[in-house]
């Protein structure tokens, strides 16, 4: 280094600034950890029943983050969020929005399966959502959808049903927030599939992507 700046005197610099090395993004590492911590972890009892926690799946350094409500029995098998009936359907909107599965980060604010994919208990969340909040402040996505009632009610604070609030923009920890309908209400209710297409459009003009045809 002596040299160099030797070197740079004698060619009349008389200062010069050196850029810092980016801190090495040490985000997969944490994220790892925090899988590993999901997956022994025993703060509720629905760990007696199931084989596996459901940590995430997906992009880690994508803009656009996914969280539904809890794994059902496939996602349990599988050890990965929406891969059942429910995340079938996911997918297919992911595509439609002009995305794969692979470009956003997907996963749940209860990572292990309530038995007979019964609604998650109050405590259960409590237990689990410091998970789901550390992987938004490792993820930091520019825009976050709530699939349902659970994670909607969650990140938005609306205590009504969430026909009154789907598709409407809120802030969490200074992210946009937009809550729409599950999946697997979908598949119950395919008639109000278009509300959900409609909030995908206001997701994808907020990360100014093209809206497909
Ligand atoms: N429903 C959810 O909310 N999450 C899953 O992972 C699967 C179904």
């Amino acid at each position: 280094m002596q040299n160099w700046l030797e070197y740079f005197k004698i060619l009349g610099f008389e200062e010069i600034y050196l850029k810092k090395t980016p801190k090495k993004d040490q985000r997969i590492e944490k994220l790892k950890q925090l899988e590993k911590t999901v997956k022994n972890c025993t703060k509720c009892p629905l760990y007696k029943k199931r084989k596996q926690a459901v940590f995430a799946d997906g992009n880690p350094y994508s803009p656009l983050m996914f969280i539904g409500e809890a794994p059902g029995e496939e996602e349990d098998k599988q050890g990965l969020p929406f891969v059942g009936r429910a995340g079938q359907l996911l997918t297919k909107l992911i595509k439609k929005m002009g995305l794969e599965r692979e470009d956003v980060y997907i996963t749940n604010i209860v990572k292990c399966r309530p038995e007979n994919n019964r609604d998650p208990l109050p405590e259960e969340i409590e237990k689990c959502v410091p998970y789901l909040l550390e992987q938004i402040e490792l993820i930091k996505p520019k825009v976050i959808v709530t699939l349902g009632r659970f994670s909607g009610g969650y990140l938005t604070k609306m205590v009504v049903g969430i026909k009154q609030y789907r598709g409407k923009w809120f802030e969490f920890n200074g992210i946009p927030v937009m809550p729409t309908f599950h999946p697997s209400y979908l598949l119950r209710n395919p008639q109000e599939r278009w509300h959900v297409w409609d909030d995908m459009k206001e997701v994808l003009k907020k990360l100014n992507l093209k809206i497909p045809e």
